[in-house]
């Protein structure tokens, strides 16, 4: 179900109408209720802040387990959901363990027997914010593998090698080769999310997969480059992991969204720093979305002369892969310029958003 109500348009339209006749101006845009399939929540005090600014637009997400400690089994992850249920926003969180090195067989049935903990996430130790207790070497994590395998639970990878002599912009290409290929050649039927991916050969490798892959897609990587990111002056608020990379890499993830193939999903990897911590010698990986997330999305599809394809990408791709019903409500967006707030209070601290100041063509309706 999708629905977009135009100002200069009068017959009825199909989508492969609006695929034919760009560029018409819509005014309205009513989409089923999409989800986030990638989130950052923190805990504590900053969860009124990013858990009610996640489920102003979203129904459920995916909740990343890099906390302070890691959210490594089935306890921690059914006490975390409580805090976030306990901020009453109707947000639905999708819970997911952290992959050691010592997550056994039986912590993955605990946690899929539970109907709490949907996937389990793999960070390569090093690779980024709180993975120092990530996995160290893939082969310590094959028996948790072959049971979620034989589940079918989702194994959501944070696709990067960490050695030190590997190019920061090359690492996802290296996962490929060295990692990834070899895991699903070893499980061939799990089910695989490759996370924010950032480059033309994650793209083509999802796009021409046998395995049952998928991949989420960030705003930041669908909106900027590595120019963005380092002209003029370095923007810490930019900064997120994987990097962003060259140009030709974000049009590769462009024409990815723009292929419509139900593989590619939003995840907005909507990462809170506090401003300190990004605006500092040893500034913080990560990029807080969350507050115009959809609507960044929106303004992306509307530049691509694709807005008939977010609905899909937002809200039905992503429920699809995880074998789950799509939402039964509708959000609204209208063509109404606003700007993204400077900064935000971020429990007592200052949090600076995604394209903060910027404007925006697409507003959600409340
Ligand atoms: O930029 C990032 N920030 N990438 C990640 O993988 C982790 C995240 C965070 O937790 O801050
Ligand atoms: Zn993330």
């Amino acid at each position: 179900m999708w629905r977009i109500i135009f100002t200069d348009y009068k017959a009825s339209f199909s989508p492969s109408i609006l695929a034919l006749e760009p560029p018409m101006t819509a005014t309205s845009l009513t989409l089923i209720q999409p989800d986030d399939w990638h989130l950052h929540l923190r805990d504590g005090a900053v969860l009124s802040r990013t858990v009610a600014d996640t489920a102003k637009q979203f129904g459920r997400a995916i909740i990343m387990p890099n906390l302070t400690p890691p959210v490594t089994n089935t306890a921690m992850a059914t006490e975390y959901k409580a805090r976030i249920d306990a901020q009453a926003t109707g947000l639905m969180p999708l819970m997911t363990l952290y992959l050691t090195d010592h997550t056994s067989a039986d912590d993955i049935r605990t946690a899929h027997a539970s109907g709490i903990v949907k996937a389990v996430k793999l960070y390569p130790a090093g690779a980024t914010t709180n993975s120092a207790a990530g996995v160290t070497a893939m082969a310590n994590a094959y028996d948790a593998i072959a049971t979620m395998e034989e589940l079918g639970m989702p194994l959501l990878v944070h696709g990067e090698i960490t050695h030190a002599e590997v190019d920061i912009f090359d690492r996802e290409k290296g996962f490929i080769d060295s990692q990834l290929i070899p895991l699903l050649e070893r499980f061939p039927k799990l089910n695989l999310v490759f996370e924010h991916i950032t480059t033309k050969e994650a793209a083509e490798f999802v796009q021409s997969s046998s395995y049952k892959v998928g991949a989420t897609l960030t705003p930041q990587h669908l909106m900027y480059n590595r120019n963005h990111l380092l002209v003029g002056g370095v923007k810490p608020h930019l900064y997120c992991l994987p990097v962003l990379k060259r140009n030709t890499h974000q049009q590769a993830l462009r024409d990815a969204v723009v292929s419509g193939n139900p593989r590619f999903f939003l995840g907005t990897d909507s990462a809170p720093h506090a401003q300190g911590a990004k605006e500092s010698a040893c500034g913080c990986a990560g990029c807080y979305s969350a507050p115009a997330a959809i609507e960044l999305y929106a303004q992306v599809f509307e530049e691509l002369g694709i807005l008939h394809k977010l609905e899909a990408f937002a809200s039905l791709n992503g429920p699809a892969f995880y074998g789950l019903p799509a939402n039964d409500n509708t959000i609204t967006l209208v063509k109404q310029d606003w700007q993204v707030p400077a900064s935000l209070n971020y429990a007592g601290d200052t949090i600076i958003p995604l394209a903060a100041g910027e404007t925006l063509h697409w507003k959600l309706q409340d």
